[in-house]
């Protein structure tokens, strides 16, 4: 059986710390924090700049899997993906085909709830009704995040590699007390 251990990807600093500030600030205004309150606000602020900040690192410096370009599914992610899920083989470096749909729906439903709360706040917006529209994207969003969450937990199940170790810095490696010996 393949050992989780032997997984040697791990996304870049950038995509593991935007990843992880972007769920913190979801996670604070839809389940944490009190409606109307100026952190909440802000938060719909940073979580919109972070996925900014992450499509400009995709465009940019980023490598390999990281980049936009390596993010748009091809029909042969999705033959890989099923091949993979068939067989049980360990998962291959970068996102599923079906991943990287969900990486761009989670990232268009976090600007679109934020989009709406910010917009619901200017007279328009007001005038519009947007505070609803603002309430069915965090729904959507929701949803989205269930779907997210219950993906990893079965891809990692089904292909025996723990996928959210991909997302943590890499632990070092401790040396073995007789090696940290000086030769003599
Ligand atoms: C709650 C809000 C969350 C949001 C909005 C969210 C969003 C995202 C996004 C946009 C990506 C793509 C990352 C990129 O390429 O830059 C991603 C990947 C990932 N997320 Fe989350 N995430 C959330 C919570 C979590 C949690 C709680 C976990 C861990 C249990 C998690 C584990 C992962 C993993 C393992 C990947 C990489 C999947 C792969 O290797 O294909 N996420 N997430
Ligand atoms: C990640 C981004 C955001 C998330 C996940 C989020 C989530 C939520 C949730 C769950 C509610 C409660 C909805 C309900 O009543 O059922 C809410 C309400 C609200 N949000 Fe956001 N929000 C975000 C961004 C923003 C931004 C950027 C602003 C404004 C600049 C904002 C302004 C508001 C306001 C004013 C309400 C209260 C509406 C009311 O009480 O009638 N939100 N938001």
């Amino acid at each position: 059986m393949p050992s989780r251990k032997a997984d040697p990807f791990r996304w870049d600093i950038l995509v593991r710390l935007t990843h992880w500030s972007l769920a913190a600030a979801c996670v604070a205004n839809l389940w944490l924090n009190e409606t109307g309150e100026e952190w909440h606000e802000w938060l719909g602020y940073l979580a919109m700049s972070v996925i900014g900040l992450r499509l400009l690192w995709g465009l940019t410096l980023a490598k390999g899997y990281a980049r936009l370009a390596a993010l748009i599914p091809s029909g042969e992610d999705f033959r890989l993906q099923a091949r993979e899920m068939s067989e049980r083989a360990p998962a291959a470096p970068g996102h599923h085909g079906s991943g990287k749909l969900a990486v761009w729906a989670l990232w268009l439903l976090v600007l679109a709830t934020a989009g709406s709360g910010w917009f619901q706040n200017t007279e328009t917006g007001f005038e519009l009704g947007a505070d609803d529209w603002h309430v069915w994207c965090t729904w959507a969003l929701q949803a989205m995040i269930a779907l997210h969450l219950c993906a990893i937990v079965y891809t990692s199940w089904r292909q025996r590699s723990n996928l959210v170790t991909r997302m943590l810095p890499r632990r070092r490696r401790r040396v073995p007390e007789r090696q940290q010996e000086p030769h003599s």
